[in-house]
């Protein structure tokens, strides 16, 4: 921001590491996955509170490339919630107007929550109040990868110049070609790692680290951290205006 009459201008992509749900639930002495169940109650809130903060992206991580390392028994736990949670709120995304996208490599996700995923972007594609891009089975070196893939095709194919490829060009093959780049990341459960998230896309995003667990992470903080993120100087490389 430069003269103090401007509006400030808050994040219009925010994303989220949705971390701390399995220290939620063991605080309380339940297992990891009440803490999961908790944890997805909150994205309802989350997406609801979108519009008044003037937040038109919202991404965020629900499932990661390395999360398949957990025990077999929370990895299907975590599964039949996002079953569960596709089919349950597909109503309330639909009327309130959220366009839902998919992120990530759907190649070894069950047929049946691929379907789930793909109906729900059909379902949603003409909303446009807010965009919920939810990440599955998604890692920024994997998106890369499988971006460099398909170009090397194209290139093999005769389609693409190699000479004319260049950032946007692949930017283009990302699983993220259609949204903005983040204006603001943020982590809850105070760990300060980005863990593979929008490696890319984030590079010139501000972060924000948070101490608290994802299923206490309530509307009111949501709105502070977007708050302190429009007190920011974003300079993209550049020195200051
Ligand atoms: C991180 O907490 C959370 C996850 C790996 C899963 C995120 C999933 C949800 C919030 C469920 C709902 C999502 C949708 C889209 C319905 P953790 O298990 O790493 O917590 P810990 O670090 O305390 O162990």
């Amino acid at each position: 921001m430069s003269g103090k009459s401007e509006k400030p201008i808050g994040p219009a992509h925010v994303a989220i590491i949705m971390d701390g749900n399995g220290r939620w639930a063991q605080k309380r002495g339940k297992p990891r996955l009440f803490g999961h169940h908790a944890g997805a109650k909150r994205v309802r809130e989350i997406v609801e509170a979108c519009p008044d903060l003037g937040v038109k992206y919202l991404t965020i991580f629900a499932f990661s490339t390395e999360n398949w390392k957990r025990t077999q028994a929370e990895v299907s736990g975590l599964m039949k919630l996002f079953h569960r949670y596709l089919t349950r709120e597909t109503r309330v995304l639909v009327e309130n107007g959220i366009r839902v996208r998919f992120i990530g490599d759907r190649m070894r996700l069950e047929p049946t929550l691929v379907e789930l995923m793909d109906n729900l972007e059909l379902m949603t594609a003409d909303n446009d109040a807010v965009h919920l891009t939810v990440a599955l089975n998604y890692g920024g070196r994997d998106e890369v990868t499988r971006a460099a893939r398909r170009l090397c095709r194209e290139v093999a194919a005769g389609k693409v110049d190699p000479e004319r490829v260049d950032a946007e060009e692949l930017a283009r093959h990302l699983d993220t070609y259609v949204l903005p780049d983040p204006d603001l990341v943020i982590r809850t459960s105070g760990e300060a790692r980005i863990s593979n998230f929008l490696l890319w896309q984030s590079a010139y995003s501000e972060y924000d680290f948070v101490d608290t667990l994802w299923p206490d992470f309530t509307k009111a903080e949501f709105a502070r951290v977007v708050g302190a993120y429009v007190a920011r100087d974003r300079r993209f490389g550049a020195v200051p205006g």
